[in-house]
């Protein structure tokens, strides 16, 4: 389906934007010259930091690409979880000589700031993740010419980005990996998240939009899926995350084809809010009984996180995955996009007998 999104980008291909410094403007760069769409994600960045990223990443390309905000955080988590919590981390914070961080460094990811400088500096595409903003913003940017997307994970969530006018739904299945942008964290839905190929359909028959599929897909094969099942693209993480150009850590890059990992899980362990990522030892101890406190416990453990990067210990890392971890690629971001628009071709010629993007599409 040809949309004022696809048609930025020739290749149906989108680097998921991936916080924590994986999605750098370098990787952004090469993705978006290769014809897919390159992502930059503001989310733990001031809106002076991003604002620096998206000047990087104009002079290092002249093609369109995206930057990604986190949804402010409306409701109160319960102090007295956090509390516990920071207890039950007091021998983590001994182990790697560091004081937990404060829970209460702020929830809204300094949002309003980073609205206006894509208002006064408009970027061609935004997305959002964590929530549906208001239908006032998403038409200032409309007016602004940017093109915009809301994570969803359900039919009812699709339904509510519609309503609030976005451009396009990305379809988050529970295969993805990262944080699931579920609106509204509710720990009674745990272990009932869609797998992707399900969700497309069923967010197919729900609303009209144009459909960004994500979670799992690692080849091409599967992005002729997610299209044939009634996506317009594919938004891939891990697979870019493996890739030359991403910022991620060294240890978190091996650990996605390290046999020492064998699978991934959702965690509140690490943020207070379900991610997908390799199950290592703190996620085994912790995850059990992490409250569902998000950004609280996000700040809470940052000081254990980068200590343990800053050690060389995988185990205390949040190692972000999904679930086609094993599959992943290490290769130049611009030849992964290449070689994964190739694969589609391939099946989609294989399934239908035209090329992908030709007269069967
Ligand atoms: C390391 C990592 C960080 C992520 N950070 C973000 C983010 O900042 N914003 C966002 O919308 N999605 C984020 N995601 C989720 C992706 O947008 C996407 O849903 C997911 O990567 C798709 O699943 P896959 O990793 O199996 O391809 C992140 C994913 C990973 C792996």
């Amino acid at each position: 389906m040809s949309s004022a999104l696809t048609d930025l980008f020739p290749h149906p291909i989108v680097q998921a934007p991936m916080a924590g410094g994986v999605s750098v403007p370098q990787l952004a760069a090469a993705v978006s010259d290769a014809g897919g769409l390159g992502f930059l994600a503001a989310g733990y960045k001031t809106a002076d930091g991003m604002y620096q990223e998206i000047k990087q990443l104009r002079g290092l390309t002249q093609r369109p690409f995206g930057v990604n905000l986190f949804m402010p955080q409306p409701e109160y988590a319960d102090a007295s979880a956090v509390e516990v919590y920071s207890h039950q981390l007091a021998g983590e914070a001994a182990w790697y000589e560091v004081e937990l961080g404060d829970p209460d460094s702020g929830r809204d990811d300094g949002y309003d700031a980073k609205l206006a400088v894509l208002l006064d500096n408009p970027v061609p595409v935004v997305s959002f993740h964590f929530g549906v903003p208001g239908g006032e913003v998403l038409e200032s940017l409309r007016r602004a010419g940017t093109v915009t997307l809301v994570t969803a994970t359900t039919p009812d969530e699709a339904l509510a980005v519609q309503r609030a006018g976005a451009d396009a739904v990305i379809v988050q299945g529970v295969e993805a990996g990262g944080h699931q942008g579920t609106h509204r964290d509710n720990p009674e839905t745990d272990g009932t998240g869609i797998g992707l190929l399900s969700l497309i359909v069923q967010v197919r028959e729900t609303v009209s939009l144009p459909l960004v599929a994500a979670g799992g897909i690692m080849r091409g094969s599967q992005i002729a899926a997610a299209l044939a099942a009634g996506a317009s693209a594919a938004q891939l993480g891990t697979a870019f995350l493996a890739t030359q150009e991403s910022g991620a850590n060294a240890l978190h890059k091996q650990a996605l084809t390290n046999p020492l990992f064998v699978r991934t899980e959702l965690t509140r362990a690490f943020s207070g809010r379900p991610a997908r990522g390799l199950v290592n030892r703190f996620m085994r101890e912790h995850g059990p009984y992490a409250p569902a406190a998000y950004p609280e416990i996000h700040h809470l453990t940052s000081p254990l996180r980068k200590k343990a990067a800053a050690s060389g210990d995988p185990q205390g890392m949040a190692l972000w995955a999904g679930q086609g971890h094993r599959m992943a690629r290490e290769l130049p971001a611009g030849q992964l996009v290449e070689v994964l628009a190739a694969e589609l071709n391939a099946a989609w010629t294989a399934l239908s007998g035209y090329p992908q993007g030709g007269a069967g599409r």
